[in-house]
C-alpha cells in the first residue's frame, strides 16, 4: 500500500466515510457475458476455470468495462469457488447450468482437504495474485481495485452441496446433523482465507469484497445468521487486519434482511455494508448511523428493463443516500441479458450528463 494516494481513488475514500456527489460506482459481475469482449476472451481461454487460472485473459477481462464504462473500481476476475478447488477439492462449471463440486458429505472428505500450511494452496492461488498485480499495473491510477472471496458460509454451502441448491438443503442438513464438521470446515475457511484476502493486498488489492451470497439461507437455531455468517466473517476482518492494518473490506450478506443489513458493520466490523436489492435503502439508511458506508443496490431487473424505471431507481438511490457515504453498486450482479446501452443510461442519470 505504499505510496498509493488514496486521495484520487473514489472508492477508497467513501470506504473512509467520505460522502462524494455523485457515489463513485462498480457493478458486481462488471466483467461477464453481457458484454460481447468478455465474450470473445472468454471463447479464446477456452473453459470458466482456464480464464481465472490465465493472468493474462483475466487481467484483458477485468479492465474490459473499466475501459467501456470508467467506472471507479475495478474487482479482479476470478471466483469464489477457486478457493475448495485450491484445498484440493474437485471444482468444474458446466456450460449453462454453474459450478459443480465433489460434494463433501462427510469426514472422510474433509480430512482429505489441504491443511492450512500447505504450500501447495498458494501455489495453486498463485495465478490469482499475478493477475491482481497486473490489473493494477493496467488501471488507470484513480480506480480502485477490490479483491475478494466468498464467505465461508456460502463456500462451505457449494463445498457440502457440489453446486447451488436453491435452499441450500444440504448444507443445512449436515449443520444440523454433525454441526462440529460443519464448525471445523468452516474454521478451515476462515484461516485460509483470512491468508488469501491478505495476499491479494499484498499483490495490489486496494480494498476486498466478502460475498456471502446465502445468508438467507442459514441452518435452524438461535442467532443462526452471528453462528453462521457474522462471527465466522469477522474472525476473517479481523486477521487480515493483523497484517494490513486499516484494510478496507465490504461485507455483502444477501437475502439476510433489512435486520441482518443493520447488523452487518457492527458485529463483523467491515468498512461497508455491501445492500442486496431486497432491501428499501432508504429505511436501512434511517436505522444506520450517518457514518457507516453503505453500497448498492440497484435491482438488476431495472437494468435489463431500463427506460423511465431505471432513471427513477437511480435517483431514488441518490435520494436515500445524499449526503451519506454510499458506493452506486447493483443489488446483486449484472445478468448476462442486460443491454449494455442500459448500463451506459445508468451512468448516465447517475452522473447527470443525461
Ligand atoms: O463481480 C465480478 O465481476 C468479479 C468476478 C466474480 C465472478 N464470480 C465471475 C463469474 C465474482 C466476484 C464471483 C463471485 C461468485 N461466484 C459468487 C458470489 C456472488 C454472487 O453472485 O452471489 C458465487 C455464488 C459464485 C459461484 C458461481 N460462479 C456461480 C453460481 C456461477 C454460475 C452462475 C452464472 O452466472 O453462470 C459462477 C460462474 C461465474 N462467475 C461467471 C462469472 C462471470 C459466469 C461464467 C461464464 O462466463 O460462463
Amino acid at each position: 500500500m505504499v505510496g498509493v494516494r488514496t486521495e484520487d481513488r473514489k472508492v477508497l475514500r467513501v470506504l473512509s466515510g467520505e460522502a462524494i456527489s455523485p457515489p463513485p460506482a462498480w457493478m458486481m459481475r462488471q466483467a461477464g457475458r453481457y458484454l460481447p469482449e468478455y465474450r470473445e476472451t472468454r471463447a479464446q481461454a477456452g473453459s470458466f476455470l482456464d480464464l481465472c487460472y490465465n493472468p493474462a485473459f483475466a487481467t484483458e477481462v477485468t479492465l474490459q468495462p473499466i475501459r467501456r464504462f470508467g467506472f471507479e473500481a475495478s474487482i479482479l476476475f476470478s471466483d469464489i469457488l477457486v478457493v475448495p478447488h485450491a484445498l484440493g477439492q474437485g471444482v468444474r462449471f458446466v456450460v449453462g447450468e454453474g459450478p459443480r463440486l465433489d460434494a463433501l458429505t462427510g469426514r472422510a472428505e474433509f480430512e482429505a482437504l489441504r491443511e492450512v500450511d500447505d504450500p501447495a494452496i498458494f501455489t495453486h492461488l498463485a495465478p490469482v495474485f499475478e493477475a491482481v498485480s497486473r490489473i493494477r499495473a493496467g488501471l488507470p491510477h484513480e480506480t480502485t481495485l477490490l479483491g475478494f472471496c466468498g464467505a465461508p458460509w456460502t463456500v462451505a454451502s457449494y463445498m457440502i452441496g457440489g453446486r447451488g441448491t436453491p435452499d441450500l438443503a444440504p448444507a443445512r442438513a449436515l449443520a444440523t446433523a454433525d454441526p462440529s464438521l460443519v464448525e471445523a470446515l468452516i474454521d478451515r475457511l476462515v484461516r485460509v482465507q483470512t491468508e488469501y484476502l491478505i495476499r491479494q493486498f499484498e499483490a495490489g488489492a486496494d480494498a476486498v469484497q466478502i460475498f456471502e451470497s446465502h445468508a438467507g439461507v442459514l441452518p435452524e437455531g438461535s442467532d443462526a445468521l452471528a453462528r453462521w455468517s457474522l462471527q465466522p466473517i469477522a474472525r476473517m476482518i479481523e486477521g487480515v487486519r493483523t497484517r494490513v492494518p486499516d484494510a478496507k473490506i465490504i461485507v455483502f450478506c444477501r437475502g439476510s434482511g433489512i435486520d441482518g443489513h443493520a447488523r452487518v458493520v457492527p458485529e463483523t466490523h467491515a468498512s461497508a455494508v455491501g445492500v442486496d436489492w431486497g432491501v428499501d435503502l432508504a429505511a436501512l439508511r434511517t436505522r444506520l448511523p450517518e457514518t457507516t458506508v453503505t453500497q448498492g443496490n440497484l435491482h438488476p431487473e431495472t437494468l435489463i428493463a431500463g427506460g423511465a424505471a431505471l432513471d427513477a431507481e437511480v435517483d431514488a438511490i441518490l435520494e436515500a443516500t445524499r449526503g451519506l457515504p454510499h458506493i452506486f453498486n447493483l443489488g446483486h450482479g449484472i445478468t448476462p441479458q442486460t443491454p449494455v446501452a442500459h448500463v451506459e443510461q445508468m451512468l448516465a442519470r447517475l452522473r447527470r450528463e443525461a
